[in-house]
């Protein structure tokens, strides 16, 4: 095999697909987990950073989409459905054009980031913008998956085998690290990812492939975390729009994973969300969108207040962050960082100037 085969022939045993199936993929998986030197120095903790924006189309959505829509494709359906606050459109977008099907995807109007709302134009989504929230969509979706199920499959992690997925995220970081971290941190919206995490590393644990499992560490913002509140929130609100989300899906499946894990779900600013995403930029070289930096934001609290304690031995915690999308996503929260630009003349000592480097 030259290079990475893509997830579902990576792990063959452990996704299942429909016997005989076309395997739609775009080679996605095989992500970098890249060692974070900051991140690591500012804890006291050894840090890895899952950069899932890597996939192919930016996000870690595309793990689960290779399976759905595989399977839609096997099941005859015409076409796929999906809400989404972004990613998952894109996602499946690109994955329903690989296999020929329609992508109807819908979104909270005016409320997704420009980046990925050009994924789905590109792909040749047909785009619904809802007057509602991700909560109202989802709704919508699955009603009109439920109403035309030979025709139109829906796509949301909802949807089991998306979760299948999203689980092999786990597998690579055991596979690369033979081991599992002691902590995981990740951002939490609708709660498929902190749920499929945790099952991947379940079944890696009963399989004997890892001695231990992590602790879950999920991140909501702090004005969209009804898992932190215990109650769904109505009116969701936060600059990190991937997780505007008020009444997560996976509820049972992220408390599952908090409380086996001995794990915690907490809160986390936009201003602490943004001040994270600019640090990873600027000193790890790992551009994320907002939502992503949650995972990092959540690193750094928890460091702060002691929350995150060494394995058994007490010793360096071994640490993993998933950062799940690309920044480039959001271009529009990553120019709101710009100073007002320098402008120089063609002269090369104006440059210098300019720049004051000596
Ligand atoms: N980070 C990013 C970049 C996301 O797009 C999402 C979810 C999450 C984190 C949270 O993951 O929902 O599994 O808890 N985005 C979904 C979407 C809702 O429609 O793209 P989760």
């Amino acid at each position: 095999q030259a290079g990475w085969p893509g997830l579902i022939a990576a792990y063959a045993d452990r996704v299942p697909v429909p016997d005989g199936a076309r395997v739609i993929t775009l080679l996605e998986g095989g992500t970098p987990l890249v060692p974070a030197p900051e991140l690591s120095r500012r804890t006291g903790a050894d840090v890895y950073l899952k950069v899932e924006g890597a996939n192919p189309t930016g996000s870690f959505k595309d793990r689960g989409m290779t399976v759905a829509v595989t399977h839609a494709l096997a099941s005859g359906v015409q076409a796929v459905i999906c809400a989404s606050t972004g990613n998952t459109s894109a996602s499946a977008a690109a994955y329903a054009a690989r296999a020929g099907l329609t992508s109807a995807v819908l979104v909270p109007q005016g409320k997704i980031a420009a980046g990925k709302l050009a994924q789905a134009v590109a792909y040749g989504a047909r785009i619904l913008q809802v007057q509602g929230n991700f909560d109202d969509c989802l709704e919508l979706a699955r009603k009109t998956a439920a109403a035309q199920e030979d025709v139109i499959a829906l796509v949301n992690s909802v949807n089991p085998v998306r979760i299948e997925g999203q689980k092999t995220a786990a597998f690579e970081i055991c596979d690369v690290l033979g081991r599992a971290p002691d902590v995981h941190c990740l951002p939490v919206g609708n709660a498929g990812n902190i749920t499929a995490y945790w099952k991947g590393y379940r079944e890696y644990a009963a399989d004997g492939v890892i001695e231990t499992t992590p602790r879950m560490f999920g991140f909501q913002a702090a004005g969209a975390a009804p898992l932190v509140l215990g109650h769904p929130v109505s009116a969701p609100e936060t600059i990190a729009t991937a997780i505007r989300i008020g009444a997560p899906a996976s509820w049972n499946g992220a408390t599952g994973a908090r409380d086996e894990s001995g794990g915690l779900i907490d809160a986390v600013t936009d201003e602490q969300i943004l001040a994270a995403a600019r640090l990873l930029a600027t000193t790890e070289g790992v551009f994320v969108e907002p939502a992503s930096a949650a995972s990092v934001a959540g690193l750094l609290v928890t460091a702060a207040d002691g929350r995150l304690t060494g394995g058994p031995g007490g010793d360096r915690p071994l640490v993993v962050c998933t950062v799940t999308g690309n920044g480039l996503k959001d271009p529009d929260t990553a120019m709101g960082w710009m100073t007002p630009p320098t402008v120089v003349p063609v002269a090369a000592e104006a440059v210098a100037e300019a720049l004051e480097l000596r």
